[in-house]
C-alpha cells in the first residue's frame, strides 16, 4: 500500500496569499516523491487557490476538513459533498476530535461519512480516546466511534474509507503517542474492522496516525507503528518540516 500523508491545516494560514505560498513550496519540493500520496487539507475557502497552485504537481491532492451531509437545499453556511467534489477535493476528513468537541455527534459523523463515500470521494474517519490508558486496551470510545460512524454503510463503499487514529491527548500537545502503542492500537482497530466487515475490507482500509507528528518521529510511526500513513496538523504549516516528513516517510 502506498503511504498516505495528509496535512490538516485547520484554521490556518491567515491569508489566501500565505496558503498559496505554502502549497507552492510543498508542491515544488515534492515533485519527485512518487511513493507517498500527499494530500493537503486547507480551509474550504482556500481549496480553489491551493488547487490552482498545485495543479502541475501531479502527485498532490486536496482534502476538505469537513462537509455537510446533504447535497442540496436550504442550509445556510453549509457546504455539500457534491460542491467539494466539483471544486476538486478528493478526500474529506470527518469526525475530527476538534469538530466533535464543538458538538458533532456520532450520528452526524455517520451521515457525513455516508455522504462522502456516496459522492465517490475518500472519507477519513477520525477516532481517538480522550486520555491515555496505562495499558494498551481497546478503548470503548474507539469501538463506538467505529461502529456508530460506519453504521449501515454499504460494504462496496468502504474501499474509499480511511481511518485516522488520533488520540486526543496527543493532538497539538507536543506529546505524541509511542510507536509501540500505536502499533498495538492499529492492530486492535484492524481487528475490529475485521469483525465488522470481514477480512478483505479490514486488510485494505488504510489506518493513519495523528497527534504531534514531526519530522523527527514520522518515520518511526510508519515503521514501528505499522500505520499506512499520517495525519499531520501543526508541523504541516511549516513547509520545510512538512516536506521533511514526506521525505522521511518516502524512505521506508
Ligand atoms: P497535530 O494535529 O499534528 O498538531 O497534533 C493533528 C490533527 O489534529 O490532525
Amino acid at each position: 500500500m502506498r503511504k498516505l500523508v495528509i496535512a490538516n491545516w485547520k484554521m490556518h494560514p491567515k491569508s489566501p496569499r500565505d496558503a498559496a505560498r505554502l502549497a507552492h513550496f510543498v508542491g515544488r519540493e515534492l515533485k519527485k516523491v512518487r511513493n507517498v500520496e500527499v494530500v493537503l487539507a486547507p480551509p474550504f475557502l482556500y481549496i480553489p487557490i491551493v488547487l490552482g497552485v498545485i495543479k502541475r504537481d501531479a502527485g498532490l491532492k486536496i482534502a476538505a476538513q469537513d462537509t455537510f451531509y446533504e447535497n442540496g437545499g436550504a442550509y445556510t453556511g453549509e457546504i455539500s459533498p457534491l460542491q467539494l467534489k466539483a471544486s476538486g477535493a478528493r478526500f474529506v476528513i470527518v469526525g475530527h476530535s476538534e469538530r466533535r468537541a464543538l458538538g458533532e455527534t456520532d450520528e452526524v459523523v455517520n451521515k457525513k461519512i455516508k455522504a462522502v463515500l456516496e459522492s465517490g470521494m475518500r472519507a477519513v474517519l477520525c477516532v481517538g480516546e480522550k486520555e491515555k490508558e496505562r495499558d494498551v486496551v481497546f478503548p470503548k470510545i474507539i469501538r463506538e466511534e467505529l461502529h456508530e460512524g460506519l453504521r449501515k454503510i454499504k460494504k462496496s463503499l468502504l474501499k474509499n474509507l480511511v481511518i485516522a487514529y488520533e488520540p486526543i491527548w496527543a493532538i497539538g500537545t507536543g506529546r505524541p503517542d509511542t510507536p509501540k502503542d500505536v502499533y498495538e492500537m492499529t492492530v486492535l482497530i484492524r481487528r475490529e474492522l475485521y469483525r465488522m466487515f470481514g477480512k478483505k475490507i479490514a486488510k485494505r482500509v488504510p489506518i493513519l496516525y495523528g497527534g504531534s507528528v514531526t519530522f523527527r518521529n514520522a518515520a518511526e510511526f510508519v515503521e514501528k507503528g505499522a500505520v499506512d500513513g499520517l495525519l499531520v496538523g501543526g508541523a504541516s504549516l511549516n513547509p520545510k518540516s512538512f516536506v521533511k516528513i514526506i521525505k522521511e516517510v518516502s524512505t521506508i
